[in-house]
């Protein structure tokens, strides 16, 4: 008989042959931020996450530097909205300006902002609307002046999740022609149309007016185009790729592992989040226990670096060990 059991008698043993481990500075932390003063309005949605108005966020910062994880992914929500997001590439825009600040203050912080127009159009879509079409072509020189202005104010990464064809080419050239050559890209290369954003759209004020996102996000049931995405988004110069979400795609991340040797992130996004945390207010399941179980099942998948709601609590959970 196999003894298997011999490696399992007590938390000293398991802990030298365990084959995943999460470390703090994997996780990403992702950050709402709105125009405005005074404000913390809780996302009814996302119980712990918050939207917050600039002046109210250095008591969030502040979590975050002493948690021990890298950074954050930054999500800015504009009073004005309009056709064309104009706040999304305005230099003194909500998100150029907190990034600013948050530099300013923090330089060792990871600041990774997210380039997409949905929370700056009026229609909600994340690309330029033509009647009930997103156009592809027109959207990109959006997207490319967005990411400039962000790289202007000090964003670390630029990390596009729109999901336009040939987007991540078109920042590329853009960063280059600005100076921006070391700005990295980590690209949201396999993103699906996917139920689980729903609570993000409430955080984000995201939601589309009309339709929905099929057309450019992809179809949940294609495993093999996720990988033609993330290679050709390395084609066109992307530094990390991404798959999101995370846990109902697993099998997508281990493919991508498999065949890529760059770092690879994974995004356990909103609906994720907040499934767990339904469920552990009702009190059917052990919140830490879940939340490390599905870390550590993301990252034995393949994933190098975890993008995630959970990301402070996590990292005090492991400190306690
Ligand atoms: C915007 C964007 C979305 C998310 C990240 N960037 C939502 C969407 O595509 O509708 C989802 C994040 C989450 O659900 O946590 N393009
Ligand atoms: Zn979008």
């Amino acid at each position: 008989m196999r003894r298997f059991r011999r490696l399992r008698s007590g938390e000293s043993i398991r802990r030298l042959v365990r084959e995943t481990k999460i470390n703090k500075e994997e996780l990403i932390y992702p950050v709402f931020v709105i125009e405005g003063e005074n404000i913390k309005t809780p996302v009814e949605s996302m119980p712990g996450v918050y939207q917050y108005s600039p002046d109210r966020i250095g008591e969030l910062l502040k979590e975050i530097d002493s948690s021990g994880i890298s950074g954050l992914l930054i999500f800015g929500i504009p009073a004005h909205k309009d056709e064309l997001a104009s706040e999304a590439y305005n230099d003194s825009g909500i998100t150029q300006r907190t990034v600013r600040m948050i530099k300013e203050k923090y330089p060792d912080m990871l600041v990774i902002a997210d380039v997409c127009l949905c929370e700056y159009t009026s229609h909600g879509h994340c690309g330029v609307v033509h009647g009930h079409e997103i156009c592809n072509d027109e959207t990109l020189p959006l997207l490319t002046k967005m990411a400039v202005s962000l790289a202007k104010a000090g964003a670390d990464i630029i990390a596009p999740s729109d999901m336009m064809d040939g987007r991540v080419a078109a920042i590329r050239s853009g960063l280059d022609e600005n100076g921006f050559i070391n700005t990295p890209i980590m690209s949201y290369s396999a993103k699906f149309a996917s139920g689980y954003y729903s609570p993000f759209r409430e955080a984000a004020e995201s939601a589309p007016c009309f339709g929905d996102r099929r057309t450019y996000q992809m179809d949940c049931a294609n495993g093999r185009e996720a990988l033609r995405e993330v290679l050709d988004d390395i084609d066109e110069g992307a530094d990390i790729v991404m798959v999101k979400p995370a846990l109902a795609y697993l099998d997508v991340i281990r493919a991508v592992r498999d065949r890529v040797e760059l770092p690879l992130a994974a995004y356990n996004v909103s609906g994720e989040y907040s499934m767990v945390k339904a469920a552990a207010a009702n009190g059917w399941i052990d919140e830490k226990h879940i939340v490390m179980e599905n870390l550590t099942a993301i990252k034995r998948a393949g994933a190098d670096i975890i993008i995630t709601y959970h990301a402070l609590d996590a990292a005090r959970w492991l400190e306690e060990v």
